[in-house]
């Protein structure tokens, strides 16, 4: 097999959406020459990109890195596109294959020796979109084969919440390896603090299962988050209405926390409701700097006593991609419709760059969209 020719007319430069990292609110569209792909490269044409929690960082410059000798840094790490051509070597991915791409790229340390960049101990890894590599709002980009994971047609509308799903995919594969401990793990109660992207997906992954699953958030219901809650057989909970202990005076053992609001000073209150043998896993990615007092004596002496386990989590691996794209085909299957209901907000890309930090103040997740012709 000798890959699939490269289109004419890819040559010269192309738009994307970059900002300047370390200088706020610097959203702008930039050119960039049209990627020539290597051997082992596929061109995929970007159909949509999503934004999140770590995109507004990265505009409110409290996070990013641009590409060595760049200024600017192309803002996007969840992307669905097309592939349109591929390099010879490339095997795994034909033109016409929907696909997600991965975010990490590897350094050389032992985990991203083993294929765990997810894991990576030195820190000196590229993010696509986030530190030292651009990213995906542009018309295509190159990559790599084993960064790109193919996804279904029929996944084509909600195809690119694979990576803030492969997020949820790795925090709750880690808490089953940690709960390896336990002669019987089966979670049946977990609370989710937080209502966006992740909180949802997290919820619909852990319904899934059969997990009994609260989710609280800020905003009272009702609002589009609470009704996909409920929608799959979740309890919503706001905090403004009824504070998070009161929530949680009414469960029982609370096996699974997941933390995703963005706020580290839930952690603290994450550490207090853990159920014992419980994990709580802290997703939320903060660039402030914010100091608390915590009830130490209390919250050790019950994690020694209760047998409890805080866990960190970032990033995905390859498995979780893959994971993500069966479990949306499953959520399709269980909840017709739902999954598309965390997509509020569509941007025309390059046209509306301006409106990325600001689009989700009222809704979940907001994705741009790029014109494919
Ligand atoms: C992305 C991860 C990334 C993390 C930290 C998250 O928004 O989904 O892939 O590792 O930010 O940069």
């Amino acid at each position: 097999m000798s890959g699939s020719p490269i289109p004419a007319g890819t040559a010269g430069t192309m738009p994307g959406i970059a900002i300047y990292p370390g200088q706020p609110g610097s959203v702008h569209v930039t050119e960039l020459p049209r990627p020539q792909p290597r051997p082992n490269e596929a061109v995929v044409r970007v159909r949509r990109v999503g934004v999140c929690g770590t995109d507004r960082e990265l505009i409110e410059a409290k996070l990013g890195a641009p590409p060595p000798g760049s200024r600017e840094l192309v803002l996007g790490h969840e992307v669905l596109g097309m592939v349109e051509a591929t390099g010879r070597e490339v095997r795994a991915v034909k033109a016409g294959d929907l696909v997600v791409a991965t975010v990490r790229r590897p350094d050389g340390c032992p985990a991203c020796r083993t294929g765990q960049p997810d894991m990576c101990i030195q820190r000196a890894y590229t993010e696509r979109g986030i530190l030292g590599a651009h990213g995906y709002m542009v018309e295509q980009f190159t990559e790599r084969e084993p960064f790109l994971v193919p996804v279904p047609a029929s996944l084509e509308g909600v195809g690119v919440l694979v990576e803030p799903l492969s997020v949820v995919e790795k925090a709750i594969r880690h808490a089953d390896l940690i709960q390896a401990r336990l002669r019987s793990w089966a979670p049946t109660t977990a609370l989710v603090l937080g209502a966006g992207p992740i909180g949802l997906l997290g919820t619909l992954l852990l319904r899934l299962r059969g997990v009994e699953v609260v989710t609280v958030a800020r905003r009272p219901a009702p609002n589009p988050a609470a009704a996909v809650v409920e929608a799959c057989g979740a309890r919503y909970h706001s905090v403004r209405e009824t504070p998070l202990a009161d929530v949680a005076a009414t469960l029982p053992n609370i096996d699974l926390i997941l933390e995703a609001t963005g706020v580290s000073a839930l952690v603290a209150d994450g550490m207090t409701l853990l159920g014992n043998n419980g994990v709580l896993v802290l997703l939320s990615v903060t660039g402030g700097e914010s100091v608390a007092p915590v009830p130490l004596d209390a919250i050790n002496r019950e994690f020694v006593f209760g047998n409890k386990v805080m866990v960190g989590s970032v990033n995905a691996g390859l498995e979780d991609f893959a994971a993500g794209v069966e479990h949306l085909a499953e959520f399709e299957r269980r909840w017709p419709g739902l999954t598309s209901q965390v997509i509020t907000h569509r941007l025309r890309g390059f046209d509306e760059a301006e409106r990325i930090a600001d689009a989700t103040d009222d809704g979940i997740k907001t994705v741009v969209e790029f014109a494919v012709d």
